[in-house]
């Protein structure tokens, strides 16, 4: 289930409200929010009352509410049965709440309360040349996949877009390690405590018996600004050597520096 209401590091995502009219008004008369979403221009009272009473078509729509109402997030996707088809995710941060982290925090808390619903991929996609829609994207551990010529309508015409998405088992292989299968896994599949960790990480295995199918812990590759942290817990040292040969193979900087404190 796909909760209304959902608390995040910044404030809270809610359901839309009458009275959120006017500062929706404020928020999209932005040259930004004009240049790369689809809201009307310009807009007006009746647009706001509009997609207040109708989600302008967005399965589920939150204000961010960050002492006040900052921006708004929806996903669409999320009516057919599961696996159904990928949900996919929109937002705007209004001028007054950027440079903040907004985006990245609302984002996400809605990758998570996807990913606890059940959900696999979420899509994302932006007009081409969006540079900041790409770094939250980029920061809420969404991978930019590559760029669709003319691949969105956007203002009544053919745009190229630049796409990605989030998946809740990373497109990580799985590693074979002596007599351990290291599999890939999702973040809703590790231990409630390690959840938080699982959803921001870069990988997250399991290594397995090759006979049997025991798990054995997990080893996790979470990237911070000192580059990329290996994580084993409780797993065998030929699993987590595994993971650091195949981390390097793809170009990742291995750091021996200690997890930021407080991320696990
Ligand atoms: C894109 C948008 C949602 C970002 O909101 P925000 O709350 O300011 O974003 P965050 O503060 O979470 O920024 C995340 C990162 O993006 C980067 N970023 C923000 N604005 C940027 C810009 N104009 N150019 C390049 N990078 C930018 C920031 O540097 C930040 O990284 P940092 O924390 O390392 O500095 C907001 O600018 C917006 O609403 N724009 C207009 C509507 C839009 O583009 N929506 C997305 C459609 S796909």
């Amino acid at each position: 289930m796909i909760r209304d209401t959902i608390d995040f590091a910044l404030g809270i995502l809610r359901p839309l409200r009458p009275d959120d009219a006017e500062d929706l008004v404020r928020a999209c008369n932005d040259p930004s929010i004009a240049r790369w979403t689809q809201v009307p221009v310009p807009y007006a009272l009746s647009d706001a009352r509009e997609f207040i009473g109708s989600h302008a078509g967005e399965d589920h729509a939150w204000v961010i509410d960050v002492d006040g109402l900052a921006g708004v997030i929806g996903v669409r996707g999320t009516m057919a049965t599961l696996p159904g088809p990928v949900t996919e995710v929109g937002y705007w941060v209004a001028a007054w709440a950027r440079g903040r982290g907004v985006a990245t925090a609302a984002l996400v808390a809605v990758r998570d309360e996807l990913a606890q619903a059940g959900y696999q991929r979420i899509d994302w996609a932006a007009v081409a040349g969006n540079e900041a829609s790409v770094q939250v994207a980029r920061k809420a551990g969404f991978a930019i996949e590559g760029q669709r010529r003319q691949g969105l309508v956007h203002r009544g015409r053919l745009v190229d877009c630049v796409v990605g998405g989030w998946t809740a088992s990373r497109d990580v292989p799985e590693l074979v390690a002596g007599q351990w299968q290291v599999q890939p896994v999702g973040p809703q599949e590790v231990l409630p405590d390690l959840r938080p960790l699982a959803s921001s990480a870069l990988a997250v295995w399991v290594p397995r018996t090759a006979v049997g199918g025991n798990d054995c812990g997990y080893v996790m590759a979470v990237r911070s600004v000192a580059g990329v942290h290996l994580v084993a817990i409780d797993a065998p040292d030929e699993a987590t050597a595994a993971a650091r040969r195949y981390l390097q193979a793809q170009g990742c900087h291995i750091t021996e520096d200690p997890l930021p404190s407080g991320w696990l």
